[in-house]
């Protein structure tokens, strides 16, 4: 066995009825708060009343911030960041999807050292230790709960960058599966499906390792058995416990592996047409697990497994490619790029983008070139 390391910082409390605790858990932290959460989600399920109260009777100060919108621009983690300095937070609290959570740790990076958020984007640019964070994740899917990693948009260019730093790994992680309830059946789809891109890449990513490894099959089984009741059915906990805990597990294993070249190809749809980050992967997922299995036969024999096959009746590759084709149908997922309103004239552009995600590529076991980039593009149009 190859030696390793696995670093995953969080203190993780899971179950239903965990989001009562926020209140206990930030007055170990400090005594004022600014609750970052999206534009209106959190507020209209109730769970940012829940959060508050919970804060105030725990005797925290709390300011809100809920202007987050979806992939987060610098300005909006600037903004956020002033108004926690202005008040003079001691912890940050994020509620909500991905956006919120990653907007959050761009606050508390900001709120706690300063200076521009450009400053800060990259890998290990942050060397002091940062505002400490209670994630509350509304949605299953980005696991950003459990991750170093905060997507911000730079406006200067439109392209989505990673912030990485251990110091962004929120201190506590509050999993509670009736806060993901109010997801929209288009939603839980969406982030259902990112959560799976996740594991999968985790799993045949350069930098696997057999933590990961573990966490990311579990993940995926879990992900193909439950998800699509949790899109069926709103009210099934059952089912949004097994897919938030997967999307969790899927969270700490890129933690260790980072993302690959399925993640490097989705971010150029989102930024460019606003198509949501776990829709965006869905529809390039089949297209990028054949171009990559057909180089890593032994790795993708596992994933076929954990996706269910029990018999050597189709190559692993084939099989594991159908059975997501599968899942995205059951779940009622848009199927390609043009069905999305894109248009052939911008693939181009995109594998142009894509090229320059280097950290994605460079996990990616498989090498890829501008021509192959396109190539993927275009068989997902
Ligand atoms: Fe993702």
């Amino acid at each position: 066995m190859h030696s390793f390391r696995f670093l995953m910082t969080t203190e993780v409390y899971f179950g239903e009825g965990v989001v009562s605790r926020v209140g206990q858990e930030a007055s170990h932290l400090g005594k004022r708060a600014l609750l970052v959460t999206g534009k209106q989600s959190s507020r209209r399920s109730g769970a940012l009343g829940t959060v508050m109260d919970s804060l105030e009777q725990a005797g925290l100060t709390v300011e809100v911030f809920d202007q987050v919108e979806e992939n987060p621009s610098a300005g909006t983690v600037e903004r956020g960041g002033e108004i926690a300095r202005k008040m003079g937070c001691e912890v940050v609290v994020a509620l909500g999807g991905g956006s919120p959570m990653d907007a959050a740790k761009g606050v508390a990076v900001l709120a706690g050292l300063g200076g521009r958020i450009e400053d800060f984007l990259g890998s290990g640019k942050i060397n002091a230790p940062v505002l400490p964070l209670v994630a509350l994740p509304t949605t299953a899917g980005t696991g950003s709960e459990v991750t170093p990693f905060a997507v911000i948009t730079d406006p200067q260019d439109g392209m989505k960058k990673s912030m990485v730093s251990r110091h962004i790994f929120p201190r506590v992680a509050l999993l509670d599966p009736q806060l993901t309830v109010s997801m929209t059946p288009a939603i839980t789809a969406n982030t259902g499906i990112d959560a799976l891109s996740h594991a999968l890449e985790g799993f045949t990513s350069t930098k696997a390792q057999p933590i990961s490894d573990a966490l990311a099959l579990e993940a995926i089984a879990l992900i193909n058995r439950h998800l699509p009741r949790a899109v069926a059915s709103a009210e099934d906990l059952q089912a949004r416990s097994q897919v938030l805990y997967a999307s969790m597990l899927a969270g700490m294993v890129i933690a260790q592996t980072g993302t690959t070249l399925l993640h490097g190809m989705g971010y150029a749809p989102t930024t460019k047409y606003g198509i949501p980050h776990g829709l965006s992967n869905g529809v390039l997922m089949p297209q990028v697990m054949a171009f990559n299995g057909s180089e890593d036969e032994e790795r993708y024999a596992h994933l076929a497994v954990a996706l269910g096959q029990r018999e050597d009746t189709a190559s692993a590759v084939e099989f594991a490619v159908e059975a997501v084709k599968r899942l995205r149908d059951e779940v009622k997922m848009p199927v390609c790029l043009r069905d999305l309103q894109v248009k052939e004239a911008d693939l181009r552009e995109f594998a142009r983008e894509t090229m320059q995600h280097t950290r994605n590529l460079a996990n990616n076991a498989r090498q890829v070139s501008l021509d192959q980039v396109l190539q993927i593009y275009e068989e997902s149009f």
